[in-house]
């Protein structure tokens, strides 16, 4: 006997019918641990700076530094990522590996703010150097790979020596993961963790961040980036870190690369961390402002939709305001 279509067997909906069955079957649901803040740190800042294209962020002076880490660790929040702000800038990117630079600073007063809470910090020339660009030039102006490794391996053992436990490297550059990696192992990092930018797109959504930083970019970073068209190369660049020796992978962006998020989580066992950035930050904070939707439902929808595609890990400008949320229930 034929079933009756107008009374159907198998019914979904049951599963949608109470808030209490929805939380018992959602398949991924944000928390605390699983999110990183990242930070602005501006040198010879005395008070927190607004940030035009980022509504509601800063670039941090100590003090103010010191009150985000501290509400970080106090609602949950899994790590902060901190980014430097230096005052001068030259063409190697020589305040980076100072261990009295802005970005080493930093590291120091995120743990003296709050111990136990994982700092990651930047591993990148670009806010450092008077070109913008994340590596140093050669005598043609193209970015130098392999003299760029020499100074991250520097860089690298600088921020370890100021205590950050992961260290984000985030240039882009061939053998980056490897160079690094060896350069901590020689002198007894060896706990130093490397979370690489393994998936990292040449991506107009960084916009907004290079104000943030005060970026000094002229041009592109076409020849070291991804270009956006590619998922397949991805594939590939993730699993060269990880052979390098990567502890975690990231892909950045992350809402428009939703694919590659899925597909680096079927190719490695390892974390898989995802950037929302801060362009698709402020897409959702402009329409938002602008009465497009509401705005706490568009966050948490875009944070989840981060986790579904398989990241354990969100960084996100939003870190700690949705671990408040999660907290009030
Ligand atoms: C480079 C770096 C960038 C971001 C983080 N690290 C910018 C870039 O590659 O130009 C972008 C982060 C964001 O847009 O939120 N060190």
């Amino acid at each position: 006997m034929t079933h009756d279509p107008f009374h159907p067997v198998h019914r979904p909906r049951r599963l949608r019918s109470t808030p209490g069955i929805r939380r018992l079957v959602a398949e991924s649901r944000l928390h605390p641990a699983d999110l990183v803040l990242p930070v602005f740190v501006a040198e010879g800042a005395t008070d927190p700076r607004p940030i035009a294209s980022l509504p509601g962020l800063v670039q941090h002076s100590r003090s103010s530094l010191t009150d985000a880490v501290q509400e970080a660790s106090e609602l949950g929040v899994g790590a902060v990522m901190v980014f430097g702000v230096p005052l001068t800038k030259d063409a190697t990117g020589s305040g980076a590996l100072d261990p009295d630079g802005i970005l080493a600073q930093s590291v120091r007063w995120c743990l003296e703010a709050s111990p136990g809470l994982p700092v990651i910090a930047d591993l990148c020339l670009d806010e450092f150097t008077d070109h913008g660009h994340c590596g140093i030039l050669d005598a043609s102006g193209r970015v130098d790979n392999d003299a760029t490794l020499l100074q991250y391996a520097a860089m690298a053992n600088v921020l370890a020596d100021a205590g950050a436990s992961v260290l984000g490297a985030s240039g882009m550059m061939d053998g980056q993961i490897g160079a690094v990696r060896a350069a901590l192992d020689e002198v007894g990092h060896t706990d130093t963790a490397l979370l690489a930018y393994a998936a990292k797109y040449a991506s107009a959504f960084y916009g907004p961040f290079r104000e943030a930083v005060q970026s000094s970019l002229q041009g592109d970073r076409l020849t070291y980036q991804q270009d956006p068209a590619n998922a397949r190369e991805s594939v590939r660049e993730v699993a060269l870190d990880v052979a390098e020796g990567a502890d975690i992978v990231m892909v950045k962006p992350a809402l428009s690369y939703l694919d590659v998020v899925a597909r680096t989580r079927a190719a490695v066992d390892i974390p898989v961390a995802a950037y929302v950035v801060s362009g698709e930050f402020a897409m959702i904070e402009l329409a938002a402002a602008a009465g497009a939707f509401d705005r706490r439902r568009a966050i948490e929808e875009a944070l989840v939709s981060v986790r579904r595609a398989g990241a354990d890990i969100v960084v996100t400008y939003w870190a700690s305001e949705v671990a408040g949320w999660l907290r009030a229930g």
